[in-house]
């Protein structure tokens, strides 16, 4: 009660100290415009609004008459105080044009660094379609971003954690270095910074490890083999790095002079695979035989184990304990991605030994009775998988951390040959990968 009335005098002090000095007397203009400087962020320079805004010697405010004009025009009323925006050489169309106000608010925002919305919802507001400009088509960007899409974990952060948004010298307008074009010969680690500044550069540097990357057969590591060699090939021959339709980002096509080729990637249980136009179906299985005994022009520069921490125990360390977890297979009703109640109500164990873990993802596997046709199954059994996934995402798991795959009526838990034992296999299991 003494509080109440504490706070009531405390704050009829203020406001009668406020009326009374008021602090913005200076600056007659937000009287009447708070509303301009009242968002989380504001221009810096908002105490004087006469920085930019001159009167036109009007009385002001007054129906139908304009009272200021600006200082100068656009964009050299921004450029007056922001030269550094446009030092380096290859600018961003909207920064050409001068259209600061494209992405910025002059006075306040809610997000950061004053732009109209959030990073990604700015960029895309233009990069919804593809943009034809002189010679050069752009693609749609959005449309890599779709739903049902893997997408990069790097565009949660936005789109300027890799482009500069204004001026850049490098390719793309990268913020740091990775090459332009199709092929790149002798690559090093510094060919692909923009790459490793967030990824470990070991997937590509160690020519024999199980621990550096899963794109390899055994300890024969495919990134060092595609990348790290004489005739390299670019991230992107494999991997868009915006989003794809498969898992891990890798392309749906590649070029191959003027031809869209397909890749058809499959991913496996312990690998993956690829049948392009060019090759046979290839594939590779961390568990199979390396290539190395075949392929004599590959060179044995590194030692195989020299990893001091053995990142291996560490692994199966994790993997122990994940299947102590107190869990079982979640079941679906006949034909549908619906759960059957109550089979799901451990899964909270699973959220929580990821959140333990940030750093482990997990693939849910999807499976179906023996009924019905296969492609519909694999349908199925990937609709049930995506639908875990998704209560693991409604509890603040990433999406990138879980990996969703439909094996159809493939490794069958029980024998298909009653109705109680076919709602065994109609389940989704949960392995760690990572
Ligand atoms: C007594 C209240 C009041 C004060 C003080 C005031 N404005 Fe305004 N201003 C208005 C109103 C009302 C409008 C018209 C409605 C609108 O566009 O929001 C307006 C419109 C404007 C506009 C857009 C149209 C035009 O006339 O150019 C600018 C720019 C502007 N004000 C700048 C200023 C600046 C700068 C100051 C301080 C030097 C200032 N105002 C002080 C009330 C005021
Ligand atoms: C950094 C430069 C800058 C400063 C500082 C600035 N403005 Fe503006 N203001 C602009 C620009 C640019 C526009 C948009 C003009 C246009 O769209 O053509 C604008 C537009 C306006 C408008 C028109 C309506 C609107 O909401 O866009 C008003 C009103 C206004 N300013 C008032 C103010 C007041 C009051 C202040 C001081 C609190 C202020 N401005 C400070 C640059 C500035
Ligand atoms: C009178 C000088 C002046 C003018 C004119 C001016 N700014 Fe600024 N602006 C500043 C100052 C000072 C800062 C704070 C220091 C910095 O980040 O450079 C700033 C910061 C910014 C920031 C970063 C805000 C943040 O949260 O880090 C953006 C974005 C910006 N200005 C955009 C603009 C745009 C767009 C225009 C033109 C409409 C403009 N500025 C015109 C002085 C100015
Ligand atoms: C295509 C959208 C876009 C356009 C157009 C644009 N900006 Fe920016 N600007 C951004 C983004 C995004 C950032 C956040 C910086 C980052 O993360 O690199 C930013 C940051 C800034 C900053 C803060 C710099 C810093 O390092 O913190 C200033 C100042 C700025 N912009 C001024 C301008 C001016 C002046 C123009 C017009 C010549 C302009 N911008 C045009 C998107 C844009
Ligand atoms: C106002 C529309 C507009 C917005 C907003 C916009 N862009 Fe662009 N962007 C364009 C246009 C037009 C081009 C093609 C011309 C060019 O290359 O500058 C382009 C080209 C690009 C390119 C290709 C550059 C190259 O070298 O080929 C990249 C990368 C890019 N934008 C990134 C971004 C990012 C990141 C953002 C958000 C910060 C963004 N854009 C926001 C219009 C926009
Ligand atoms: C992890 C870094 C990274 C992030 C984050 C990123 N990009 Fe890119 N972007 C690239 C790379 C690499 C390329 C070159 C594409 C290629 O080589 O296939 C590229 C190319 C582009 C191009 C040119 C495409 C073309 O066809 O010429 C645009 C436009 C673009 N990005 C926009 C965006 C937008 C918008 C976002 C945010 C939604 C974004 N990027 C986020 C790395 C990134
Ligand atoms: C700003 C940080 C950042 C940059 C720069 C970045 N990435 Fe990523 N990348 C991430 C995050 C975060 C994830 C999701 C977490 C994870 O899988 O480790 C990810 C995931 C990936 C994946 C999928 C991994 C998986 O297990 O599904 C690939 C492939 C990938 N990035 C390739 C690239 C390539 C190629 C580049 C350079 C063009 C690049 N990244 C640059 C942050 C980044
Ligand atoms: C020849 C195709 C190919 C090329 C070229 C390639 N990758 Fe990969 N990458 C893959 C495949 C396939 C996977 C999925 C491995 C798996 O099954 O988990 C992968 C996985 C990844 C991952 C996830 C972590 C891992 O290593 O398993 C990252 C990060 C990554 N690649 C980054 C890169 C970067 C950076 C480059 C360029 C320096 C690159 N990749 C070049 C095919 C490629």
């Amino acid at each position: 009660m003494y509080r109440l009335i504490f706070l009531i005098l405390t704050s009829l002090l203020i406001n009668g100290n406020l009326s009374a000095q008021n602090p913005d007397a200076d600056n007659k203009c937000a009287d009447c415009h708070k509303d301009l400087i009242s968002s989380k962020f504001v221009h810096p320079s908002k105490q004087n609004c006469e920085d930019c805004h001159k009167s036109n010697g009007n009385e002001h405010p007054k129906d139908g008459v304009v009272g200021f004009s600006l200082t100068q025009k656009m964009p050299d009323l921004c450029y007056s105080c922001h030269d550094n925006v446009i030092k380096e050489k290859v600018l961003h169309q909207p920064v050409t044009d001068g259209q600061c106000l494209a992405c910025h608010d002059a006075h306040q925002s809610n997000h950061k660094k004053l732009l109209l919305n959030d990073e990604k919802t700015l960029c895309l507001k233009c990069h919804d379609k593809a943009i034809k400009y002189g010679d050069i088509k752009i693609i749609n960007i959005k449309a890599l971003l779709k739903e049902g899409n893997y997408v990069h974990g790097a565009i949660d952060s936005g789109c300027a954690v890799c482009h500069s948004p204004h001026t850049s010298d490098n390719t793309f307008r990268f913020k740091k270095h990775f090459p332009g074009g199709e092929s790149y010969l002798h690559a090093t680690k510094d060919s692909f910074a923009l790459c490793f500044s967030c990824h470990d550069s070991k997937l590509f540097e160690d020519a024999f490890s199980k621990t550096a990357t899963n794109f390899r057969i055994g300890d024969e590591n495919l990134h060092y083999l595609h990348v790290n060699r004489e005739k390299s090939r670019n991230c992107n021959r494999c991997h868009n790095v915006h989003g794809s339709k498969n898992p891990f980002h890798i392309n749906e096509t590649v070029r191959f002079g003027n031809w869209d080729m397909p890749i058809n990637y499959k991913m496996t249980k312990n690998g993956g695979s690829c049948f392009p136009g060019c090759h046979v179906r290839r594939s590779y299985d961390r568990f199979g035989t390396p290539l190395r005994d075949t392929l004599n022009d590959y060179p044995l520069k590194y030692d195989i184990g020299t990893n001091k921490t053995n990142p291996i125990n560490e692994f199966n360390k994790r993997l122990a304990e994940f299947n102590k977890l107190k869990f079982k297979d979640i079941k679906f009703e006949f034909g549908t991605s619906n759960i059957v109640k109550g089979t799901d109500k451990n899964l909270i164990n699973i959220v929580n030994f990821m959140k333990k873990y940030p750093d482990c993802k997990v693939e849910i596997q999807g499976y179906t009775d023996n009924l019905g046709e296969e492609s519909i199954n694999i349908n199925l059994s990937e609709e049930r998988a995506k639908r875990v996934k998704q209560l693991l995402v409604n509890k603040g798991i990433a999406h990138y951390r879980i990996y969703t795959i439909g094996y159809g009526k493939t490794n069958p838990i029980a024998p298909n040959d009653t109705e109680k034992n076919r709602a065994k296999n109609r389940r989704v299991e949960i392995k760690l990968v990572r």
